[in-house]
């Protein structure tokens, strides 16, 4: 599917964000190993999350949906059955690394592979620290999916992260989560916390500190009811749009506003965006309005530390940057090209499409801006973010942008086009 995007005058609206997709997977995998029913309200109805249900459900996971409340019998002590069939993760990176963690230490033998893009995603990271816990895999050149994991005995062990990662991070404590004895993880630890903050709400103990997590096996979890809340990296796009095109304002309430999720928010208002962002409730996530209107940007420099809390919105950020006074730099996002596409390579190809100047380094790139977007016809790489990144780049391009096979964005956001419609129609 092909969509065309114009340019736009003004932007303007109280968009309902659709449901977490990191908060929705962990509410689908613990629900899955705890006693009971448990339920996870506004789940995100995107196609990653519906990898995570539908693998579950083949591992014998009973799971259905009444509204916007989907209900869970966890496994409990029974265990997981037999999977019918290989597991597809499809395009989910969050689905195929946790439940790697998650089988690794369980009685069944399970078969897991993606699509075309994630098949080509390094899983060595996530074995590497599960096998010296015990666990047994065997994957396409070692590094790869198809890839399968055979139950085994698992052992706690100390394990220095060396890659941001809570993908990898996750996995190692739903491996512990079944190991004998302490699991310790230091090292790089500050990327998304959300499985850090759920474990407790299905009654697991994690000692977590900001030099370290520690967990011990075995513990017994409790059904629970998570409430899903917005996700901060699908507001982004309209947080970036308003502050960009003149004469906007949107708001939206009900977004996590988890400090691991919110770099973004802190790189625009150091370029000066108008952004006002309230809390109103605080466990198990914090979450708030988020109020944005228009206003003059300058440039701005990320530096390494700052990347894991806005990863996922850095191809939104290249486009801002071209209509920023001055230079942007972002440097240690080498995670960018591990992503659903090389997203450093997607955006450089795409920007320079549009008529963009920039250098792009292996982890990262500078824009000196302001430049003008020329519109063009721009591959999606299959990648929900860089569509909706680009139809972004699309409101402020001169004459028409086409994107193609725009249908990925349902991956994260169904719901994209029509929404964008609607704010730029106020
Ligand atoms: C996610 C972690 C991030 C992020 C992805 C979702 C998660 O990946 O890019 O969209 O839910 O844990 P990494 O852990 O590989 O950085």
């Amino acid at each position: 599917m092909k969509q065309t995007i114009a340019r736009v005058k003004q932007f303007k609206g109280s968009p309902k964000i659709p449901g977490d997709k990191s908060i929705s997977h962990r509410g689908l995998i613990l629900g899955a190993l705890a006693e009971g029913r448990s339920e996870v309200v506004d789940i995100l109805e995107g196609g990653d999350v519906q990898s995570t249900a539908r693998c579950l459900k083949q591992l014998g996971v009973h799971i259905t949906k009444n509204e916007n409340r989907t209900l869970i019998d966890g496994i409990g002590k029974k265990g997981f059955s037999k999977p019918s069939g290989i597991l597809d993760c499809g395009n989910s990176g969050t689905t195929m690394r946790v439940l790697m963690g998650v089988l690794a230490g369980r009685t069944v033998e399970a078969q897991l592979t993606g699509d075309h893009s994630l098949v080509k995603r390094p899983m060595k990271r996530v074995a590497i620290p599960l096998q010296q816990m015990g666990a047994k895999f065997l994957l396409t050149q070692e590094n790869f999916a198809p890839l399968t994991v055979t139950g085994a005995k698992l052992h706690g062990i100390d394990y220095e992260l060396k890659i941001a990662s809570a993908q990898i991070k996750t996995a190692i404590l739903m491996a512990a989560m079944s190991a004998e004895g302490v699991t310790k993880i230091t090292g790089e630890i500050g990327s998304r916390d959300h499985t850090e903050r759920l474990l407790p709400h299905f009654g697991v103990k994690i000692d977590v500190t900001k030099d370290h997590l520690s967990i011990l096996g075995g513990q017994p979890m409790s059904a629970n009811r998570v409430v899903v809340p917005g996700d901060p990296s699908t507001a982004a796009f309209w947080i970036g749009t308003a502050s960009m095109i003149p004469n906007s304002k949107i708001e939206m309430h009900g977004i996590s506003l988890n400090p691991t999720r919110t770099g973004f928010l802190e790189v625009l208002r150091r370029m000066g965006a108008k952004i006002r962002t309230q809390i109103t409730e605080h466990h198990p996530e914090p979450v708030g309005s988020i109020f944005v209107e228009t206003s003059e940007l300058n440039g701005v420099t990320v530096t390494r530390e700052e990347i894991p809390s806005l990863i996922d919105e850095i191809p939104l950020l290249a486009v801002i940057a071209t209509q920023a006074k001055g230079v942007t730099i972002v440097e240690g996002a080498e995670e960018l090209r591990v992503k659903e596409s090389d997203r450093l390579e997607a955006v450089a190809t795409n920007l320079r499409s549009m008529g963009v100047a920039l250098e792009v380094f292996p982890d990262g790139f500078r824009i000196e801006g302001v430049q003008k977007l020329r519109g063009s016809v721009l591959p999606s790489f299959h990648d929900h973010r860089i569509a909706m990144a680009f139809s972004v780049a699309g409101l402020v391009a001169d004459g028409e942008t086409t994107i193609e096979d725009a249908e990925c964005v349902s991956i994260s956001y169904p719901g994209f086009y029509k929404t964008l419609k609607e704010l730029t129609n106020p």
